[in-house]
């Protein structure tokens, strides 16, 4: 198959950041994406009605000429949220919150310490049907960063499910056979998003031959079994899953350091490496429902009715983007060649 044609796709689960980077950000998933599940882990972090409305409208503002892109908010959940907050979260437009353990990841420090004390606002999440999206990792310092998924299932994820049954949970960017077998196996109203850099990488690309600051995300890549499954899972075309890019920019500078920061930027590239990924796997018949059709379905929202094509045409990402300001993002997949092409 040289050509395919899938209903225009939304991206689940990313990062846009604010002020100038939204120029470079929101124009990039706008090329393919129809909507967008907008992350609120900015500095600082998204957690009222009021700031959800106000940073929805900056994301619009920088729209290309022309777009009909749509953000779907998120509300970011703190020790302190209260249902009210949710209530004025739904009312300026949120779809869902996003549940950090604080400390879990990039700008997670305002994120949940006593996850007990929530039950409320999940409830409140349930009645005014918006979804509980969860970056499921434990923190605590001595489990092994390749073990913090797992724990967290073990140690949270089980609980909240059953103690709050019509509660809409997505398990966001999985990256171990636990996880995908927890949501397989979970109730309905359960499901999961999964990155690209997930299905095509596994943890030897950050750390074997040097270490690839690039490839250094939050979950941390797991072991190449974890990958297989994943990749399996995908493949087996169940709705439970669907694409979210976990597009996520970081500065060079703030990559190629010391301490370097965890984010993949893969907007320019994602749609068409989960194609090629499907593609290797024998699966292009299931691309469009993991990219286009299980993500509206499970959060209760109409599929798109434009389509995009992607042909077969070897490109390289480009090794950097420049910012007006000057500064330099690394994308994800830099100087790699990528097989398959958006069609214009
Ligand atoms: O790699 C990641 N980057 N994982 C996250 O959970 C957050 C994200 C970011 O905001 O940079
Ligand atoms: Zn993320």
């Amino acid at each position: 198959m040289n050509e395919i044609t899938i209903v225009k796709p939304d991206d689940w689960h990313l990062h846009f950041r604010d002020g100038d980077m939204l120029l470079e950000t929101v124009p990039a998933t706008a090329r393919c994406f129809a909507r967008a599940i907008v992350m609120p882990n900015l500095v600082p972090p998204v957690t009222t009605g009021k700031l959800v409305a106000e940073y929805r409208q900056r994301i619009l503002s920088a729209r290309p000429d022309g777009s009909s892109f749509l953000p779907l908010m998120t509300i970011y959940l703190t020790d302190k949220t209260s249902v009210e907050d949710i209530k004025a979260a739904k009312a300026a437009g949120a779809v869902a919150a996003k549940m950090y353990p604080a400390g879990a990841t990039t700008n997670s420090d305002s994120g949940v310490n006593s996850l007990e004390s929530l039950y409320p606002v999940f409830e409140a999440l349930a009645e005014e049907n918006m979804l509980l999206l969860i970056h499921g990792e434990v923190t605590q310092k001595h489990i092994d960063i390749f073990d913090r998924e797992k724990e967290f299932i073990d140690q949270h994820m089980v609980k909240i499910v059953e103690r709050v049954p019509h509660l809409k949970v997505v398990f966001e960017h999985i990256t171990t056979s636990d996880a995908a077998e927890f949501v397989l196996s979970a109730r309905e109203g359960v499901a999961a998003t999964i990155t690209p850099q997930h299905l095509l990488l596994n943890r030897n690309d950050v750390l074997d031959g040097g270490i690839r600051p690039h490839n250094y995300c939050l979950p941390i890549l797991k072991r190449q079994s974890h990958q297989e499954v994943l990749r399996a899972t995908v493949a087996s075309g169940s709705n439970r899953f669907f694409l979210g890019t976990d597009s996520a920019p970081h500065s060079k500078d703030k990559k190629e350091s010391g301490c370097g920061c965890a984010g993949c930027y893969s907007a320019w590239s994602a749609l068409e490496l989960y194609t090629q990924v499907f593609e290797e796997l024998g699966a292009l018949d299931k691309l469009e429902g993991f990219a286009s059709t299980h993500g509206p379905d499970f959060y209760g929202l109409s599929r798109n009715t434009d389509t995009v094509t992607l042909v077969k045409e070897t490109w390289t990402v480009p090794e950097s983007i420049k910012l007006p300001d000057g500064e330099l993002i690394v994308p994800f997949f830099a100087g790699k060649e990528v097989h398959w092409k958006l069609k214009a």
